[in-house]
């Protein structure tokens, strides 16, 4: 297992900002995104685009960020128009699917396009703060959008503190209280940033203005069959099912319960977790599988001191905090949203899950193991 990457955590090290010539069509569309998708133009934007583009000479980051463009303005016009059609044009298709094949996973908007590849710091000179970072690309833009990307990206960036030190004590088997110490001041850290959530993201535009966007054409009643990738021969024609972006893509949690040794017994929501790695990077779907691998084998041949299973203890109460707080969001933000709004009522998340239920089991379940 190559975990050299939980150094850097899952943050990229590098994030292109700017397409290079040939993509000025793509670049220009989904700058103006926010505005037009106020003017419903995006059908008539998209006819417009140049069918073939050439990606074999893009960088990986280049890669990323085509990837984020191309989800983009893919969603915009999935769920920007009146009536939903289940096609996506070829002037999108043909080069999305391309860039899919070279990441290795599927032509849909991700969380690893949607907040960890979708973010500049406002002020280079200064350090990284939540305040201090910028989102780069949107669907209609404004400041709880923002907010609810800026919350997942911050709690992304404290992660790599948390990941480095967990890596050191049980990977690279050091044993040393220290780094428990500095993963616990990192977790408390992370569950603080959570907790902002509702100062700048309000539950009514998040459901109403935010979701709507970053949904998946699987398991979603608007698109029963899938969706049709226009002229992609590999797909012969077939409408294709993919589950849309959500936070459950994010590496982090996984790679904690592996570390901490939380398990899940099985039920929808650890298969769809499961599921989840394949809209992950490689490099980290590869990571978490590795790290369950070392958990069921490796973990329990540790010999860890009384105090140390004490300070492992508090760490998994703190992953429990931030799964009670994040089971209040969905609460909050989706089912109790859901109530009171007909429009876009189906009470399953954006990837597809019914998800109030197997949230709080997963919850539960996070606790000490008992080996
Ligand atoms: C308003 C804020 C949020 C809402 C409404 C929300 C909603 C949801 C929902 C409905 C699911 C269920 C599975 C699915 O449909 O994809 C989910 C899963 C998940 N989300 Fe979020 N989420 C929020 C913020 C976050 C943040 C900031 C993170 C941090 C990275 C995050 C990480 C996760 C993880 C790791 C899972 C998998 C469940 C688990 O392992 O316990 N979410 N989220």
């Amino acid at each position: 297992m190559n975990h050299e990457t939980l150094d850097s955590g899952f943050i990229p090290n590098e994030i292109c900002e700017k397409l290079p010539t040939g993509f000025e069509d793509i670049e220009k569309l989904a700058s103006e995104l926010p505005k037009v998708l106020a003017n419903e133009q995006i059908v008539q934007r998209v006819n417009q685009l140049e069918l073939h583009k050439d990606i074999s000479q893009l960088t990986s980051s280049e890669l990323e960020r085509a990837m984020l463009l191309y989800s983009y303005i893919a969603h915009a016009y999935m769920w920007g128009k009146k009536e939903v059609e289940n096609i996506i044009p070829s002037q999108l298709s043909l080069t999305w699917f391309a860039i899919s094949e070279k990441l290795d996973r599927p032509p849909i908007l991700s969380y690893a396009s949607y907040a960890l590849n979708n973010w500049k710091m406002l002020d280079e000179t200064k350090p990284f703060d939540l305040e201090n970072i910028v989102i780069m690309q949107n669907f209609l833009g404004g400041v709880d959008e923002d907010w609810f990307i800026m919350i997942h990206v911050a709690i992304e960036y404290e992660a790599k503190k948390i990941l480095s030190n967990l890596k050191s004590y049980f990977l690279e088997e050091k044993l040393d209280q220290s780094y428990l110490l500095n993963s616990l001041e990192s977790i408390q850290k992370i569950n603080s940033i959570m907790n902002r959530m509702p100062e700048k993201c309000d539950p009514f535009i998040y459901y109403n203005r935010v979701r709507p966007y970053i949904f998946g054409w699987k398991n979603n009643p608007a698109t029963p069959d899938g969706v049709i990738y226009e002229g992609v021969e590999q797909y012969a024609g077939e409408p294709q099912l993919f589950r849309g972006e959500t936070g459950a893509q994010s590496s982090i949690v996984p790679a904690l319960d592996a570390l901490l040794g939380v398990t899940h017994s099985n039920d929808p929501l650890r298969e769809y977790l499961d599921e989840m790695r394949l809209y992950m990077p490689k490099e980290h779907r590869d990571l978490l599988n590795g790290l369950d691998e070392w958990s069921e084998k490796d973990r329990r041949k540790l010999d860890i001191d009384e105090e140390s299973v004490e300070l492992i203890n508090d760490l998994i109460k703190e992953v429990h905090i931030f799964r009670n707080k994040h089971l209040e969001y969905a609460r909050i933000y989706i089912y109790e949203q859901s109530l009171t709004n007909n429009s876009n009522s189906n009470i399953v998340g954006t990837g597809g899950t019914p998800f109030m239920k197997y949230l709080d089991k997963h919850l539960q379940e996070t606790v000490p193991s008992d080996d």
